[in-house]
Formats: C-alpha cells, structure tokens, sequence
C-alpha cells in the first residue's frame, strides 16, 4: 500500500518527507487556497521534496478548459498528475490527457458506477472520498469494497484506487484490508498511525526500569 499526503504545505510535507513513508502527494483547490500560495509555485516545490505523483487540480468544469489547465500543470514537473472531477466533462478529459502520456487523478468518487467509468477512460487513480461519505450518513468504505471487487473482476482495469477524504488511523487499517493501492493522508492522521498508549507507557517504565540499574549504553 502506498501513502501520499493529502496537503498543499510545503513546510509539512518537508517533515513528512522525513519519515521516509510519502510515496506522493495529493492536493486540491482548498488545500491550495489554505497555502495562501501561488498554485503554480506550490505544485513545482512540492514535486522537488517528492518524487512520486503530485495530483494538481484543474478548475475549468468544460473539457476544453480541463485540457487546456491540465496541460499547462503538467509542464511544471514530470510528475505532476492532473486531477480533474468526476464528470461527463472530466473524464472525456481524462481520456485525451492519459493519450497524451499524462497521468491523471479523477476526484469526487462517490459511487461504484463512477469508479468503473474511471477505469474505461484509463485514469491512473480514481479517489474515493470516504470521510464525505460518512458525513452524509453512509460507509464510504463500502464503496472501496466494492470498488476493490469490481476492478478484480476485469484485470485490463489498471487504475488505482485512491483512498481519499480518509479521517482516521480505522479508515487506513480498512482501506487496507480491503486492498486499495493508496491512501491519501492528511497530516494529522498521517502522525496519528504511530500512535498507541500502551506504546508510550512501556517507553516510560522500560526507561524508569533502566534507570534503577544505572548503566549507560554508550559509556563516554
Ligand atoms: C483527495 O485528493 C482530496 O484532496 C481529499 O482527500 C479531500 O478530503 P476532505 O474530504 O477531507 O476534504
């Protein structure tokens, strides 16, 4: 499984870089608006820190300007991933960029029959949004479910399932489970997954173990 994030700050991703667990990064017009950056310059800074894909994207709604947006990011760096919407619009455009050897995301999946329509116009990623689909009272993770069923009915569907609008550490272990190829993490729930009392507790009384028996390991 592979984890990108899911953010438009540089100074963040820089430290999750660190970690050596982000194998790309997802963002999208809130995410850029937050950044209070110029789009343009945030897309080419991240796609320095990371070398995987770097989903920028479009904001025209007719495929025309979808092409014409996408093809204008996609010069910013060869691993940029033009994410368009999940539309009759988006994915006539999704076509036309995959032809042209560009990777492409398609974002605001919220039904099987709109995942499989993803895979027939060959997007790389399709996203599933899950925390939005909770939100509005159903399993978002049903939909990675099925999603994960019906493109293992058809090997020559090569797209990726995405999770996205994921909430907690609970959506990452199912997302998992259920095989999805990548998670997109906000920052907080990426630093969430280390996380366990008991882990710090026994960090704690090791330590105060250890220090009844006063040895150092490194003896200077
Ligand atoms: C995915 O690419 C989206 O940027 C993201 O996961 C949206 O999540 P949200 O529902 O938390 O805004």
């Amino acid at each position: 499984m592979k984890f990108f994030v899911d953010t438009a700050d540089v100074n963040e991703i820089r430290s999750l870089v660190e970690t050596g667990f982000v194998d790309g990064v997802t963002t999208n017009p809130t995410l850029v608006a937050q950044s209070g950056r110029r789009f343009e310059e945030v897309i080419g800074e991240i796609c320095e820190l990371v070398p995987g894909p770097v989903s920028a994207e479009v904001t025209a709604t007719d495929t025309e300007g979808m092409l014409a947006e996408g093809r204008h990011l996609a010069k910013i760096a060869s691993n940029v991933v033009i994410k368009v919407p999940l539309t009759v619009d988006g994915l006539k455009a999704c076509r036309i960029l995959t032809g042209e050897g560009t990777e492409v995301n398609v974002t605001l999946c919220f039904s099987a029959a709109q995942a499989i329509l993803c895979a027939k116009a060959g997007a790389t990623f399709v996203s599933p949004f899950l925390g939005r689909l909770d939100d509005v009272g159903e399993t978002g993770m049903d939909l990675v479910h099925e999603i994960v069923d019906i493109y293992n009915n058809y090997p020559d569907f090569a797209t990726q399932i995405l999770a996205a609008s994921i909430r907690s550490p609970l959506h990452v272990v199912e997302a998992a489970r259920l095989g999805a190829d990548i998670v997109t993490l906000p920052p907080k729930v990426f630093w969430q997954l280390y996380l366990h009392p008991l882990t710090e507790k026994g960090i704690a009384s090791f330590l105060a173990d250890w220090e009844k028996t006063g040895q150092k390991i490194l003896e200077n």
